[in-house]
């Protein structure tokens, strides 16, 4: 039997563009402006006496406003140098649809241009772009016809994945969209993002018209690209059960069961499966049989836990890159990563994560790439954290925006000559 020449793996990390670019004007960028006052104090009441005091920056009003971000809008070259100098051999980043399409119709070349320059300067740098399409943000003219939550918006979309695929021809790697389940979840069920819904009908049209939008965007790629591999990543916690008890044990296995239920409606148009994965969640029921649900992260009482004291949980990536194994196609893991402003446990978790990743490779999962997140500290949109929760390879100095990177990150450039075929 010819022996199988190890297929190329790609090491790098992600960013999306609402998080590092700064100067954005789109859905997000108003609700912050809107929202930061009222968020800078209420969003310190969900944190414990150490986060507070640990991050003080959560109680002004800056931290929730977006505003210049990171500068990489302007200074991306710089940025890619870094990469190159890590190691890495690829980046995930995202087009801002609000930039290139910032009125119905009418698409900015100048904007366009902006991301042709970023893709070849990674590839020059030798590194692989990974595009994503979408990362939670919408133009203006999109929320203000109702968002995701209108079915034109499938059409719209379309025809702006249309215009970046003919735009960006030797883009290899498409990401469709950013994680639509969580989107779903914050956006229109919790309310705690843009546009800040409650409503479980409403939730219900948003997701169906996600997997539609991803399922034509899939399409669409291929009868213009045929040559290029597409997907949308989603996220998954790993569910752990509250002191191990029997029903609580129950209550995550069947947790853990629902996870993935996204990925089985668009597994027939995705060529990869792209995995986020950061933590696992305590779920279970106290003494007396009350039901405690989703274990508040504050109760967390252990070391291992991040800055958002989420716990850390390697093993649980071993047990979805099994699980997902079943659907025989390659996985990305496009995201994994942890805030740890003092740079204390980062090292240990991506070694640790990376640990179960060959375990799985080992035992003959097919997974070609690792993506930590983030390349920068940035600003964290997901349940608007801001600035605060720092889960950067390099950190970045707000006031002068220089860049640092963290010992990790040289850690991570050995954990990556040490693998390079895996
Ligand atoms: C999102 C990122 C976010 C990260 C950390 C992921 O779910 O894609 O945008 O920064 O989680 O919360």
């Amino acid at each position: 039997m010819e022996e199988q020449k190890p297929k190329k793996f790609f090491w790098g990390s992600s960013t999306s563009a609402h998080q590092v670019e700064g100067g954005n004007v789109n859905d997000w960028s108003e609700w912050e402006k809107e929202n930061a006052t009222r968020l800078s104090q209420e969003m310190p009441t969900t944190f414990s006496e150490w986060q507070k005091n640990k991050f003080p920056e959560m109680f002004k009003k800056e931290n929730y406003i977006s505003g210049r971000a990171c500068d990489h809008y302007n200074r991306f070259e710089e940025d890619f140098d870094l990469s190159k100098n890590g190691g890495h051999n690829a980046h995930r980043f995202s087009v801002e649809w609000s930039r290139i399409e910032p009125s119905e119709g009418k698409f900015n070349d100048k904007e366009i241009d902006h991301y042709k320059e970023v893709v070849k300067s990674l590839q020059e740098r030798g590194i692989e772009p990974f595009v994503t399409l979408w990362h939670y943000t919408n133009p203006l003219w999109i929320r203000d016809m109702g968002g995701w939550e209108n079915i034109k918006t499938i059409e719209y979309f379309s025809r702006y994945v249309e215009k970046m695929v003919c735009s960006f021809p030797d883009v290899k790697f498409w990401v469709i969209l950013n994680e639509p389940t969580v989107y779903t979840s914050l956006s229109y069920i919790k309310g705690t993002q843009p546009p800040g819904v409650k409503n479980i009908f409403r939730a219900r049209k948003v997701i169906n018209n996600l997997v539609t939008a991803h399922n034509k965007a899939y399409d669409m790629i291929h009868s213009k690209n045929n040559g290029a591999s597409a997907s949308s990543p989603y996220s998954v916690n790993f569910w752990i059960p509250y002191k191990n008890k029997f029903y609580n044990r129950l209550l995550s296995r069947f947790m853990n069961s629902l996870e993935g239920h996204f990925l089985k409606r668009i597994k027939d148009k995705s060529d990869f499966i792209a995995l986020q994965y950061y933590r696992s969640i305590t779920i279970g029921f106290k003494q007396g049989g009350n039901f405690l649900g989703m274990i508040d992260n504050n109760l967390n009482d252990d070391d291992n836990v991040n800055d958002l004291r989420w716990k850390i949980y390697p093993e649980g990536l071993y047990y979805f890159l099994k699980k997902n194994s079943i659907y025989k196609l390659p996985i990305y893991i496009t995201e994994n990563g942890i805030p740890d402003a003092l740079d204390e446990k980062r090292t240990q978790f991506i070694k640790d994560h990376v640990f179960w990743m060959k375990k799985a490779i080992q035992e003959g999962v097919d997974i070609r790439g690792y993506f930590y997140w983030s390349l920068l500290d940035n600003f964290e949109f997901v349940e608007v954290r801001g600035f605060w929760p720092r889960f950067g390879l390099i950190e970045i100095d707000y006031e002068t925006l220089e860049r640092k990177p963290r010992k990790s990150f040289w850690e991570y450039k050995k954990i990556i000559e040490e693998n390079k075929d895996r």
